[in-house]
């Protein structure tokens, strides 16, 4: 990491501290100002960093390698692992229920796709559809952009979502609510999308 004070900064505060800009000490002692771009490439690391990790050391490995135990949709009435999306999205429906009650913690994520499995995740936004198109066509690379919903101007992310473990493809091409079928790894499956607003 090139600015390694900084970084660990934005890394510990990335999920508690989050209004449009995070003051961090920078090593000379002055104050900066941390973009909504960075903050939101920080929170986009620690989430994709774990839901990696959900998915390689726990479902890859448990479910489809020694088969210890399924994952499933129906993780309760089948007492199966939860889906790493579902471990996503109760993760996100959580940070937004405790982020009501803080002052200054005001952002959104979600995880969604053109292919969605559950249509609830296709994207709604005219920035979402614009950016889940573009890291589909263009892969590796990230969009960013600003919209304006409901009289509030954001700063909006789109990452991508990569099919990073079999089970990912397996899973997906054989779903029967699945609109996409030819799914290989490492492929774009979806994106996240970060929303920061701007107005202080
Ligand atoms: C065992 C099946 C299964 C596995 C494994 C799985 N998914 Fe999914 N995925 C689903 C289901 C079901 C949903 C819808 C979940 C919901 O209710 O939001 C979903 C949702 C998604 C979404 C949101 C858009 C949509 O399709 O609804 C993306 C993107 C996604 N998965 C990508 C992945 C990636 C990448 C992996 C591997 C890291 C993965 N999935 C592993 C079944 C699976």
């Amino acid at each position: 990491m090139k600015k390694s004070p900084l970084s660990i900064a934005v890394g510990v505060t990335g999920l508690l501290a989050t209004s449009s800009f995070v003051v961090a000490e920078s090593t000379k002692g002055e104050q900066k100002l941390i973009s909504p771009r960075a903050m939101a490439d920080a929170l986009h690391l620690v989430m994709d960093s774990d839901r990696t990790v959900y998915t390689r050391k726990i479902v890859n490995r448990l479910a489809a390698k020694e088969k210890v135990i399924k994952a499933s949709e129906h993780f309760e009435d089948d007492k199966a692992l939860v889906l790493p999306a579902q471990m996503f999205r109760f993760g996100s429906e959580l940070v937004s229920e405790r982020a009501e009650k803080l002052d200054d913690v005001n952002f959104s994520y979600s995880l969604q796709s053109i292919w969605p499995v559950n249509k609830q995740n296709a994207p709604k936004t005219e920035a979402e559809k614009a950016g889940l198109k573009y890291i589909a066509e263009n892969k590796g690379k990230n969009y960013y952009t600003e919209e304006t919903l409901g009289g509030t101007n954001y700063f909006t992310a789109v990452y991508p979502d990569i099919a990073v473990a079999p089970v990912c493809v397996t899973c997906h091409n054989k779903h029967k609510d699945s609109p996409r079928r030819d799914f290989k790894i490492g492929d774009v499956m979806g994106g996240v999308v970060i929303r920061i607003p701007l107005d202080s």
